[in-house]
């Protein structure tokens, strides 16, 4: 039994620090596997993030892959991917750290911040008008769990909260109570209706590609904000800066980009009504992303299915 372990464009050295902790029996190969003695059929589970198309197919008695981060998009896009469970990786201290991102910038938008930064400036001692927060609206896109997190913690501070995703989702959690739940394209516009704050936590896929388009920002509120924290290719980039020149929504902060590192002189680097971030809303953690990874391998290990196993059929994690 041993490990594939390839965190490409990253750093392998911490995972496979943190996996010979954790996982103190289990032979490890960094990829690409180096050296005579490794045994490629002994490969059980790959851990990978961004790994070569048609590599995975190598190794023939791999029972899982799990991805490196919440993305399956680089895995989804092998064509020769082999037919065992692919897992997510939902880091629940990561999403913490996507919720946190988002609720700073709800507050930022809410508090006017931005203004008080600019009166600052000029010498200015001016409150200014705002609504409670329980009038401040926030509408997240996207009911996983991440979306779950962002919506549970924006809600927790006060703040009326919407939640929109394709399909109803049948959620206990008491904070549901709370919120206004949309489901299904008929839903999308109503569900944004008068939001102050929007939130793209959908995952990039067919259905979704170029959702948040012209007429999506035209549905939306002229002094509303849009927050982008799960990928670039949901909001269609150029729609979204006629909007931003023509007055049709207030601003954006943006996190992904449809192509990242952002190119150098791309329009929005320099666009007054765009804060960027570059792709930092959740850090992946090495310590806490192996042990969730370890505790599936260990449940497949003991005859269990993985938790979070991602439906391929429907694109979205089961
Ligand atoms: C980051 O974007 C991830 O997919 O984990």
């Amino acid at each position: 039994m041993a490990i594939l372990l390839n965190n490409n464009g990253y750093d392998n050295t911490t995972w496979q620090h943190e996996l010979s902790l954790q996982l103190p029996s289990m032979p490890i190969y960094s990829y690409p596997i180096l050296g005579q003695e490794t045994d490629i059929d002994a490969v059980n589970y790959a851990l990978v993030w961004d790994h070569p198309k048609g590599d995975l197919r190598r190794y023939k008695n791999l029972r899982a892959i799990f991805s490196l981060g919440a993305g399956m998009e680089h895995l989804l896009s092998d064509e020769n991917l082999p037919d065992v469970p692919l897992v997510p990786l939902l880091d629940p201290i990561v999403a913490e750290d996507m919720a946190n991102y988002a609720l700073f910038w709800v507050m930022n938008c809410h508090r006017q911040y931005d203004n008080y930064r600019n009166q600052q400036s000029n010498e200015i001692w001016q409150a200014l008008e705002i609504k409670p927060s329980s009038e401040f609206k926030v509408t997240v896109l996207g009911l996983g769990r991440i979306g779950q997190k962002l919506t549970e913690t924006i809600q927790g501070s006060g703040y009326q909260v919407s939640a929109w995703d394709f399909k109803q989702k049948m959620l206990t959690q008491d904070f549901i109570q709370n919120i206004k739940m949309y489901a299904g394209i008929s839903e999308l516009y109503r569900s944004i209706e008068g939001a102050d704050v929007v939130i793209n936590c959908l995952p990039s896929n067919d259905k979704t590609r170029c959702l948040i388009n012209a007429d999506f920002l035209t549905q939306m509120s002229a002094e509303s904000t849009i927050v982008n924290v799960s990928r670039g290719a949901v909001i269609d980039e150029q729609d979204l800066l006629d909007a931003l020149n023509h007055k049709v929504i207030k601003s954006a902060v943006l996190d992904v980009f449809s192509i990242e590192p952002l190119p150098s002189k791309h329009e929005l680097w320099q666009h007054p009504k765009v804060t960027i971030t570059p792709h930092i809303s959740g850090a992946t953690y090495a310590r806490s992303g192996v042990s969730v990874i370890v505790k599936n391998i260990k449940r497949m290990e003991s005859g269990e299915i993985p938790e979070g196993v991602f439906d391929r059929n429907r694109g979205f994690k089961s």
